[in-house]
């Protein structure tokens, strides 16, 4: 990638933060609304897969206001759960909710964890966001223990030409129009160009056996709107 490709990632990636910042406090009431309370199913399956045991280092990324440290402390309450995100008004919100959790303001570019330093690593509707994803797979990569496990749950765009008619309609008129009702346009019309640019399968399988994953398994749900990959190092 040359300088300016890369500037230009950096300078979109402080734009996105600042977003999160800004609709941090509507995030949790537009999400239940918009995705017709699905997520949290979603999430379950997700942490389910994971494969979490008992004793457990596990950092929930991009962890947002907080739904998935409360599924994972759900599902597993011997584990040692860890919450990180580039939005401190996020992690202020996931805090006040679940205040017994060590939190890091991190950027999934440049993880302030040390190499090998967590047995399972969750990341749900973050990834999308992460602007240099080969770098964001190599320091997730990185921070994981070998033999660890990483799951990305993230929205992705039906492959399959009817689901995926109707699928752009909702997404790219109805979402943007609704968010943009309760809290801002901007920020919901965002979210259909994050996913309509999110790698297709071939080339996400490709992204991430390259930053050194091996056993990578793909679940896809709602006619492939939602994709869950548990990868291990
Ligand atoms: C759609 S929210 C999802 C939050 C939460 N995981 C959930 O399941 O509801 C996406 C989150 O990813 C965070 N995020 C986006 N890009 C990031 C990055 N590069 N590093 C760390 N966090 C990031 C945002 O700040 C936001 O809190």
């Amino acid at each position: 990638m040359s300088y300016n490709e890369n500037l230009k990632e950096q300078e979109q990636s402080k734009k996105i933060q600042e977003m999160f910042n800004n609709i941090a406090d509507k995030y949790d009431f537009l999400n239940g609304i918009l995705s017709f309370d699905l997520d949290s199913n979603w999430r379950k399956v997700a942490i389910r897969l994971s494969d979490i045991k008992n004793g457990h280092k596990v950092l929930d990324l991009a962890c947002g206001t907080g739904d998935m440290i409360a599924e994972i402390h759900k599902q597993h309450p011997d584990a040692f759960i860890y919450g990180a995100d580039f939005s401190v008004n996020m992690l202020h919100i996931s805090q006040k909710k679940l205040n017994n959790i060590p939190y890091a303001a991190a950027d999934a570019h440049n993880l302030p964890f040390k190499d090998c330093s967590f047995d399972r690593l969750t990341m749900a509707f973050g990834f999308r966001n992460v602007t240099d994803k080969a770098r964001g797979l190599t320091e997730l990569y990185r921070v994981i223990k070998p033999g660890g496990k990483v799951c990305i749950l993230e929205l992705t765009r039906p492959e399959n030409k009817i689901t995926s008619f109707f699928y752009k309609i909702y997404f790219m008129y109805m979402l943007p129009f609704i968010g943009g009702i309760f809290s801002s346009r901007k920020a919901y019309k965002y979210l259909p160009d994050s996913v309509y640019h999110f790698p297709k399968r071939k080339e996400y399988k490709q992204m991430i056996e390259e930053a050194g994953f091996k056993n990578i398994y793909f679940k896809t749900l709602v006619f492939g709107a939602v994709t869950i990959v548990i990868m291990e190092k």
